[in-house]
Parts: structure tokens; sequence; C-alpha cells
């Protein structure tokens, strides 16, 4: 008998299948026992039926607890009904293993701090799984964006001697006779030097932010993906950010609409979005803002209300572009046309999902760059590569970084990214 993974079994109907996994609930009757199977690729239920198995197997299915562990054997049946099509009719259990104790998860009203305690057992349920099926579908399309369009893979460093973003919520660390070292809080000084080397660059990977706020949006520990490009300007980044976000979109809708919906999430409005997107400028997003209620002004930072405010007008992802340059990291491009502004975008998930791409291009002048490295009160010693690349060969490039959490808990429709990734590091949380 052919062990077959629960998401083929529609391919089997009729055939007698070994299935390899657990059991997720039970319910039973006195003539007959419905056991929910799960085994990593899905759901499928098992039917023991008294009057048409011997009774040794009836009484083995009686003694199984949640998560047990179990191979079962049995014949596939079409079931139109069921959520996978199909149903198996149990011929044979062989029990791995039946735990000692209840199985703690087994309520449809657990706290989320209870849940988050037990997130190792958490992510066996029904909708961890299609959430974390959902992210490596769109991690995986991300790589396939980039692929498809000649880009080079760069791993960037975790550990790094100079601050990459800003001094604010980093991670520091003695390292060795070096000194202070901090943890990656993006990828992009040194994707910067690697597009001068292989022109289109990207990376995908895990980035750190001492961020004391405990908000829905906010991890500790979160993974960026960013692209960096020789000779690419404001106008050819934003598209390329576009051309991301909808092929993503696009690729998560062919290719895991069957989580989506088993997620309750409206597809609807994800199909909406196809390029281009809306665009607004910071300056008339606090007009906007100001017409609203707000009383933000002019230099002051955008947050997570103002941004769900701002993104409610459009039903795609909104680009607000050209930031005070007060406002944002170091080495972002001053706007010719207008000194006091950088050529910078965030894109904003529609739906209230916030920020989910921060980019710019990036100051290619070296006297721009020392000036602007002194004024925000950085290191200029620790910055000496950075510089040479000012030195050699420079030119105009842009980027962007996006945070796959938030991307996931959009297309997810998830309230919280704490469900977004694996395991979650939040300000109280490092365990499991
Ligand atoms: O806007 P950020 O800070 O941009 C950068 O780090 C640039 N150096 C990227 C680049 O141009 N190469 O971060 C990029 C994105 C944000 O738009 C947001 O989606 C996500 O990373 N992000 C977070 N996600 C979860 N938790 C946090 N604490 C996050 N901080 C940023
Ligand atoms: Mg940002």
């Amino acid at each position: 008998m052919d062990w077959i993974y629960i998401a083929q079994l529609r391919e089997h109907v009729g055939e007698d299948v070994e299935v390899r996994g657990w059991l997720r609930r039970k319910r039973s009757s006195g003539k007959i026992h419905f056991l929910s199977l799960r085994d990593g690729t899905g759901f499928v239920q098992g039917i023991v039926e008294k009057s048409s198995v011997p009774e040794e197997l009836f009484n083995i299915a009686k003694k199984l607890k949640m998560e047990s562990s179990i191979i079962v054997r049995g014949t596939v049946k079409r079931e139109e009904r069921a959520p996978g099509g199909v149903e198996l009719l149990v011929k044979n259990i062989e029990v791995i293993s039946i735990p000692n104790k209840e199985f703690p998860i087994n309520k449809p009203d657990h706290g989320i701090d209870f849940l988050m305690d037990h997130r190792h057992l958490w992510l066996r349920t029904q909708r961890q799984f299609h959430i974390l099926r959902v992210r490596h579908e769109i991690i995986k399309s991300i790589r396939e964006f980039y692929n498809e369009r000649g880009f080079v893979l760069v791993d960037t460093p975790i550990f790094t001697g100079s601050i990459g973003e800003s001094a604010g919520n980093l991670f520091e660390l003695d390292y060795f006779d070096y000194g202070k070292a901090y943890l990656a809080q993006t990828g992009q000084l040194y994707l910067e030097a690697a597009c001068m080397a292989l022109g289109k660059v990207y990376n995908l990977g895990p980035t750190f932010r001492a961020e004391k706020s405990k908000t829905r949006r906010h991890l500790i520990e979160f993974w960026m993906n960013e692209a960096e490009v020789a000779y690419y300007q404001h106008e050819d980044n934003i598209k390329l950010q576009e051309e991301l976000v909808s092929y993503v979109v696009r690729k998560i809708l062919e290719n895991a609409e069957d989580h989506l919906r088993a997620l309750k999430r409206d597809t609807k409005r994800l199909e909406k979005i196809v390029p281009p997107f809306p665009r607004i400028t910071y300056t008339d997003a606090i007009k906007l803002l100001q017409k609203k209620g707000f009383s933000t002004s002019w230099g002051d930072d955008i947050g997570g209300d103002e941004e769900t405010a701002i993104a409610e007008e459009f039903d795609k992802p909104v680009v607000v572009e050209k930031y005070p340059r007060k406002m944002k990291a170091f080495y972002m491009q001053p706007d010719p046309e207008n000194p006091d502004v950088v050529l910078c975008d965030d894109m904003l998930a529609p739906e209230g999902y916030g920020e989910i791409i921060g980019a710019s291009e990036r100051i290619w002048q070296k006297e721009v760059l020392v000036e602007r490295i002194k004024e925000f009160g950085l290191d200029l010693d620790t910055y000496d590569w950075y510089l040479d690349l000012r030195e050699f060969g420079t030119v105009p490039h842009s980027g962007f970084g996006m945070g796959v959490e938030r991307v996931v808990a959009w297309i997810c429709g998830l309230e919280h990214v704490r469900e977004a990734i694996p395991f979650a590091r939040t300000l109280y949380r490092i365990h499991p």
C-alpha cells in the first residue's frame, strides 16, 4: 500500500492508501468514529464504522486522543462536501504514540497569551497551517520575481559594524576586539556595495529592531526583502516596487487561493492589486490628514493611525513619496527641486495594514553623504567602506525593503503580525 500525502488523495479515489500523520480531533457516536486527520499537507476525515471494521480496530480508534500520531490505512472515497473532496474509509490504524496528557489547545476561545505560550503546538492548528503555507508561497514568489528579472541574490550579514538605518532601535553587542557591533536593521548598505558589482541584487533575511512599541505591526525580529539597482532613480524604483507587490499578490491568488479561502480572506480586494498604484506626496498626505481631522503638521511622523487614514482613501497600495529629509535615514538623496524633502517612498498597504515598503534613491555624491553622516551624528570612521562606493564608480542607485510579515498579514487578512511568522519575537516574548 502506498504512502500518499493528504494533498494528493484526490488523485487516488477508489484506491487503498496509507496516510502518515496525526489525529487532530475525534467525534464519536456509539457506531462510528470520525477521525479528523492531518499530515502537514492538508486535512481529511477518516471514518471508522463499527458495522464494517473488526472490533479491535474500532476499539483502537476509541482509545485515540488528540495529537496521537498514527498511520492510517484505508480506501479513498469521493465526498464533495468535504473540504478536500475526499474522505478515508479506515481499514487499519497503526499507533505510533498516544499522549498521556490532554492536548492543551482544545477550545475555540483560548486567549492570545495562552496560544503564544504554546506556539510550538499552536502551529499544528488549521488556521496556522494555512497562514504558514501562504507565507511560504509569498517568499517563493518574491524569489521568483527577482530570478525572472535577472537579479542576483546577495546574502547580507547579520552582524554589522556600522549603523544601517538609525541609532534609535539598535541591538548592540560586544564583538571581540572590534568593540560595538549591531544586529542588522537592514542589509541595504551591503546591497549598495553589491549592486555596483552585479547590477541588480536582492536579499531576503532576518533583520532586528529594538522596537519599544507594542503594536500589531511591529516585531523585534522580522524578515525583510531588499532590492538595490545601480543606475535606478526614484521613478524606476517605484515602478519596480509596484511590479513586485502586484506579482506577489497575483501568484498567491493563483497558487494559494484555497488557503486564503480557508482563512476567510476576501480575495476580491486582492484582485484589484494591479499597477499603477496611486501616489501622493508626503506634503499632500499631511494636508489630507488635516482635512480628516488629524492635528498632524508638516515635519511630523506619519504614525499607524495616520497611515490607516491615508490608505482608506484607496483600494490599492498607496505610494507616499518625498518625505522631509529630517525624518528619514541619512542615506536618502535630496530632491533637486526641493532639498527639504528626499527622493524616497513608503508604500502603504490597503485595509489598514500599514507600511509594507520603505524605499529611496541613495545619495551618490561623496561630499553630500559625508555631510549627512555628520549631520546625523553617526561615526564617520565606520562608514569608510560605504564612502568608497562614492569614490570608485559612483552612480545614482536606488532600492527598497519590504517587510515580509506585514505582507503576509495583509494578504492573509491577519489582525497582528505575530501570526505571520513561525516564532514571533515581540517586546515581551522570546519563548518559545
Ligand atoms: O522602512 P524600513 O525601515 O527601511 C529600511 O530598512 C531600508 N534600509 C530598506 C531599503 O531601502 N533597503 O523597513 C522596511 C520595511 C518596512 O516598510 C516594514 O514593512 C518592515 O520593513 N518593517 C517591520 N516589519 C515588522 N516589524 C518591524 N519592527 C518593522 N520595521 C520595519
Ligand atoms: Mg520605513
